[in-house]
């Protein structure tokens, strides 16, 4: 199916989040304000992310919340729950939903994804994250001082990753016999029970569910520091990132590539995904309108509160606001480490305010504002000059997705970027990365190669 000339492709996800990726865009005249819990408004959304010929939907998820939390977040679906719906009403889009390692098990989810990817025929993926709010643990029957540290999250998913894709190959893709004459259901030779006995998990297996018509669900990463780069590097298929800047977004692509090679993978089939926020006018300053309009809508209480989550949910409100961005010390660390670190790093070369980093986090105006043609560009500099291999794109305000279909895609599709059609019906097959071969199936025939001489 891929060959080693085969051309870089440019891949699309779009990041579902509710009325849009500005948390007040439920205030917007264009959204209905409980966009992040009415089915048909995602299923919309998704079907016209398909008319896109776009890879992947993606849903983003959390365990934890208060009174502070932003508005999306306090009422939405459970990912696995909302993409199997939208996989019964689509038929080539991906379907990549977010679970975290940190308070699941892995026995569990690697049946969830399993059904996922057979129910929609291959279009299944996961993003893996570990949990950066310390609240999660009071949802888990643990306390607070139980959250694991940053290091112990990132051990805990390396573990559980080898653990649930052990689970996926407990049946050889041929297994399941079902003669309806002799009886036999399956071949006994066939099945693997994984018997896994780990720091962390004990899992005996085998799994429940055989693989599906893509082998395995695809995974996907989130999370930059240095130990997210190397679970990333060793076990993912695809990494979803935040970058500012080309130069940063290069730096981290040559380094995760890097470290993917150094894993012993081939760097190609570990794709970059930087997370773009999105809108387009028809001129520049109708882009920048339609920016203020949503931003206008974000009071500087909230954004205080948004950037306080970064921080395990600290008050802002006790610092002065038009004075230098305080110093925090190593808080916020153990939670979503390489957010904040940027974020102080920033704050300090920049010589920003509080207000300055508070509004910029909540209602950041990203590169990706303006008109088409220009975002268009934008794109094409970013993949050609490996800063991307593809974007999770995100609706800056309400219509920021759909605009991007409509008038993005089509110059995409012109420069030859970006397909017209779609390659396959699995969302490995659009993606390009090859089916892993079932780890017993594969090691049978090291062992002996002469006795499968047509496979
Ligand atoms: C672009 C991006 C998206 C993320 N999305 C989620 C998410 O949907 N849910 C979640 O619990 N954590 C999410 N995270 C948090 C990470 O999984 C991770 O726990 C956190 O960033 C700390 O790890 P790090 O220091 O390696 O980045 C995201 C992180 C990044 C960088």
């Amino acid at each position: 199916m891929t060959t080693k000339s085969k051309q870089r492709k440019l891949r699309l996800g779009a990041g579902l989040h509710g009325a849009s990726g500005n948390f007040a865009a439920w205030r917007h005249s264009d959204a209905p304000a409980d966009a992040s819990i009415q089915f048909p408004y995602y299923k919309r959304q998704t079907l016209k992310a398909e008319s896109g010929k776009f890879d992947f939907v993606f849903v983003a998820d959390g365990l934890y919340i208060n009174e502070k939390s932003i508005p999306h977040f306090l009422n939405r679906f459970e990912p696995i729950t909302l993409l199997t719906a939208l996989g019964a009403v689509t038929s080539n889009i991906g379907l990549v939903g977010t679970l975290s390692t940190s308070y699941s098990q892995p026995f569990t989810v690697a049946r969830q994804f399993a059904s996922l990817d057979h129910i929609t025929g291959g279009r299944g993926g996961w993003n893996v994250v570990t949990s950066p709010l310390e609240g999660s643990a009071l949802n888990y029957g643990k306390k607070l001082s139980e959250h694991p540290d940053h290091e112990k999250r990132y051990k805990i998913a390396a573990e559980y990753l080898q653990v649930t894709q052990g689970l996926w190959d407990s049946w050889e893709d041929d297994a399941f016999v079902r003669d309806k004459e002799s009886g036999v259901f399956f071949d006994p030779e066939k099945l693997h029970t994984l018997n896994h006995e780990g720091e962390y998990f004990s899992v005996k297996g085998p799994l429940n569910i055989a693989r599906s018509r893509q082998g395995q669900p695809i995974i996907f990463q989130a999370g930059s520091s240095d130990r997210g780069r190397n679970l990333a590097a060793a076990s993912a298929d695809g990494v979803f990132t935040d970058h500012k800047t080309l130069e940063i977004a290069q730096e981290f692509y040559r380094d995760v590539k890097r470290r993917a090679k150094e894993a012993g993978r081939d760097p190609d089939e570990v794709l970059i995904f930087p997370g773009i926020l999105v809108i387009v006018g028809e001129t520049e300053e109708e882009a920048v309108r339609k920016y203020e309009k949503v931003a206008e809508l974000v009071s500087i209480d909230s954004a205080l509160n948004y950037l306080g989550r970064f921080f395990e949910h600290h008050d802002f409100t006790q610092y002065p606001l038009d004075e230098p961005f305080p110093e925090l010390g190593e808080l916020g660390k153990n939670s979503f480490q390489s957010a904040t670190d940027k974020l102080k790093r920033e704050a300090k070369e920049q010589g920003l305010t509080l207000r300055q980093v508070a509004l910029r986090t909540a209602t950041p105006r990203s590169l990706f504002t303006g008109t088409a043609a220009t975002i268009a560009d934008t794109i094409q500099e970013w993949f050609e000059q490996e800063g991307a291999d593809g974007f999770i794109v995100v609706g800056g305000e309400p219509n920021g997705l759909d605009d991007f279909v409509d008038k993005v895609v089509p110059i995409l599709q012109e420069r030859g970027l970006f397909r017209t059609e779609y390659e396959s019906d699995t969302l490995r097959g659009n993606l390009g990365l090859p089916i892993p071969e079932n780890r017993y199936t594969k090691r049978k025939k090291e062992l002996v190669p002469a006795a499968n001489p047509t496979e």
